[in-house]
């Protein structure tokens, strides 16, 4: 039995072998089946970098129009999860709301119990399409509104922005969600691809898989950091306020949400875009605050902590400048991530072993059994 250091967070441990995604942590690249993200975001679509996650390959022109058919006339929720979104709390977490109805999207899954790739691909189309819409309409209805019918004519991310809103969006905003969708793709064996690829490899179901993935990303650590990003920024409020206000912070010793990364030691290749992104969509809404003040705060970290800004850091004043409500983009990251996890949930699949580590056990050994009332 080989022992990790304690309490390392298996930072570092190779668990398993994987074709999806390469991270050079020191150079800052990152590869999804070999393609550099710089390419996809330049090129791609998200539609198109989803059929590379899954498929291994880049579609061909008849593939593509198919596959985004496919996900395109799968967007409806069934009505039955539609009716459950309409009955919970409408104070209720978002990311919680999101974990249940992924849950009970499951339970409608028309392919039952067949566990067979074919039937695990349409499941995906499903889901991937669905989570959007179900973000989407869970939006509306907190807010007493009726969620909007999906757009067939526009593409996964242009929709999804439609149906928050009820309006199309720009191009400049479609853009940024479709490319920001890319950006958040996939990205190796973080926390929740782990916790869905361990789940699948009980020979659980795909939907039980990717419930696991929405538990692990809620947490502040991982997808909720965005959340954690706008509220400091808000907090901040005034450009002129960043410098002290960060200093402030850092003297007290707490965490900088959207800074850091277990892998990266130097800049997040996707805070490159978002960067960009976030001051392109201030300047269109007219207001540049949230991104000025992003530069601040990117400034003096790095000069006092040495820390570069991972993805969720611009992705905060990004959607922030589309009018996007804060508690909904880590449901976002779910409607990106959604498809890596599915890419890791079929690797897994095609090639299945029972992820079960050890602990070394440091507690009291042969302890005497004390009776009740001798307690
Ligand atoms: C992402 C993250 C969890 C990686 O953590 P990790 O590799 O386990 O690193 P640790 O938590 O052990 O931190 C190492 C050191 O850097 C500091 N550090 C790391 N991230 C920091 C941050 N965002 N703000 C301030 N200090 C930070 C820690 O305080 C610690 O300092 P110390 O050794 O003096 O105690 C961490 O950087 C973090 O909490 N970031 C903020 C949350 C976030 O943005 N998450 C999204 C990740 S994509």
């Amino acid at each position: 039995m080989t022992t990790a250091a304690p309490n390392t967070g298996l930072e570092d441990v190779v668990v398993s072998t994987s074709e999806i995604c390469f991270i050079d942590g020191d150079r800052g690249r990152l590869l999804y089946r070999g393609y550099d993200i710089h390419d996809l975001v330049a090129h791609s679509t998200f539609e198109e970098a989803v059929y590379l996650l899954w498929h291994g390959r880049l579609p061909t022109r008849p593939e593509l129009e198919r596959f985004r058919k496919d996900l395109t006339t799968q967007r409806r929720l069934p009505p039955k999860v539609l009716a459950l979104l309409e009955g919970f709390p409408r104070k209720a977490d978002a990311m919680d709301v999101v974990r249940t109805a992924v849950s009970a999207m499951g339970l409608y899954d028309p392919d039952a119990a067949d566990n067979s790739r074919e039937a695990n691909l349409r499941r995906a189309v499903r889901i991937q399409a669905q989570v959007a819409t179900l973000v989407a309409a869970w939006a509306r209805i907190r807010k007493g509104k009726p969620p909007v019918a999906p757009n067939a004519r526009l593409g996964l991310a242009a929709n999804f922005l439609y149906m928050l809103s009820g309006k199309k969006p720009s191009d400049l905003a479609a853009k940024a969600m479709d490319t920001a969708l890319i950006l958040h793709a996939d990205h190796e064996l973080n926390a929740s691809t782990f916790a869905a690829r361990v789940t699948v490899a009980t020979l659980s179901d795909i939907y039980s898989g990717i419930v696991s993935g929405v538990g692990a990303l809620k947490g502040p650590l991982h997808g909720g950091a965005n959340v954690g990003v706008i509220r400091m920024l808000l907090e901040i409020g005034e450009v002129d306020r960043a410098e002290a206000w960060i200093k402030s912070a850092l003297a007290q010793k707490k965490r900088i949400m959207g800074f850091g990364h277990r892998v990266y030691n130097t800049e997040d290749p996707r805070a490159t875009h978002l960067r960009k992104m976030s001051e392109a969509l201030g300047r269109e809404a007219g207001d540049l605050r949230w991104y000025e003040t992003s530069r601040i705060v990117e400034r003096v970290v790095k000069e006092q902590k040495g820390l570069n800004p991972n993805v969720d850091f611009y992705s905060a004043s990004t959607y922030y400048s589309m009018g996007i409500d804060p508690d909904l983009y880590t449901p976002i990251f779910v409607v990106s991530r959604v498809s890596g996890w599915i890419a890791h949930v079929l690797e897994q699949q095609a090639n299945n072993r029972l992820i079960r580590p050890r602990a070394e056990y440091t507690g009291p050994q042969q302890v005497s059994w004390v009776p009740l009332d001798q307690r």
